[in-house]
């Protein structure tokens, strides 16, 4: 069986030099498969929830070409690639999809920035990482 990697992408710089990771950690596995995930989530609550799903599927329509030319690029190097554009209507952190995600594809590792697009922080951490670390069930590597 296969050893499934998961690359956790938000566009950030640091999520990119996540995916240059998780391709070296693939080349390391034999056989492994890289899922390259990206999570739309819910900007808040709102009284117009057909606009925020509108604005959702919007966003994800943007994503779509990042990750698929990411998987271009890595396929190009003979690196086996999924790509998955996650919704999340809910208002959980994204990390929760991610998790979710990470159990039912049976993902042995997950490689993720330690920050993201959330701007400087005062902590090393972003919400995203920090969850996946203490939560995630498999093996995690975190990219500063
Ligand atoms: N929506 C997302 N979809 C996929 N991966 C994500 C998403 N958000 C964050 N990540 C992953 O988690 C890493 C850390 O990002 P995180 O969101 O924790 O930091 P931040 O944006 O600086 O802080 P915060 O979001 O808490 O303001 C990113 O580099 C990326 O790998
Ligand atoms: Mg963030």
């Amino acid at each position: 069986m296969s050893f499934n990697i998961l690359v956790a992408y938000d566009g950030s710089d640091l999520s990119r030099k996540a995916v240059e990771e998780a391709k070296k950690q693939v080349k390391l596995a034999e056989d492994a498969v890289l899922h390259i995930v990206t999570v739309i989530s819910n900007g808040g609550p709102t009284v117009n929830v057909a606009l925020a799903r509108s604005f959702m599927n919007d966003l994800a329509e943007e994503a779509r070409p990042a990750i698929e030319s990411i998987r271009e690029e890595l396929e190009g190097a003979g690196v086996a690639c999924k790509t998955d554009i996650l919704m999340d209507y809910t208002f959980r952190n994204p990390a929760s999809q991610l998790i979710d995600y990470a159990k039912e594809n049976e993902i042995g590792l997950i490689v993720l920035g330690s920050r993201g697009l959330g701007g400087v922080g005062r902590f090393f951490l972003g919400s995203v990482s920090s969850q996946i670390v203490h939560q995630a069930e498999c093996k995690v590597l975190v990219v500063k």
